[in-house]
């Protein structure tokens, strides 16, 4: 009887937890934009290689022509690859667009 009761209270709170859906059926995201899929590689470089010597900046801290300089420089100081180093200004661009 237990069990019944354990496993009734597991379901509802998967129901309660599925994400929700607007009246199109398309999931809501709590992220208001939406980046392409070389924009969330770079945002992964980025997080992952770009703070080990100061705070992670905001891309909308900085106008593009500033990111355009600075990544190019800071992709040498962090030794990434040309190819990471597009990935990643393609993040901060496409973050602040
Ligand atoms: C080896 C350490 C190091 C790493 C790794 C590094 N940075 Fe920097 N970064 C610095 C230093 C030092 C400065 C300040 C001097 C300068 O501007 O050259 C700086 C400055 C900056 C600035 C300018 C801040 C300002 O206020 O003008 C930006 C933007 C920036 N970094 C972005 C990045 C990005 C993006 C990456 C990853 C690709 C990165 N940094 C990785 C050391 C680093």
């Amino acid at each position: 009887m237990n069990k019944i009761i354990f496993f009734g209270a597991c379901f509802s709170l998967l129901i309660a937890c599925s994400p929700k859906t607007t009246q199109t059926g398309a999931v809501v995201e709590p992220v208001t934009k939406t980046l392409s899929a070389s924009a969330l590689q770079g945002q992964t470089i980025y997080t992952e290689k770009c703070g080990a010597c100061h705070k992670l900046f905001k891309p909308e801290k900085f106008s593009e022509a500033k990111w355009r300089h600075e990544v190019p420089e800071m992709a040498k100081l962090a030794k990434i690859s040309a190819e990471d180093e597009n990935l990643v200004l393609t993040y901060v661009l496409e973050s602040i667009k």
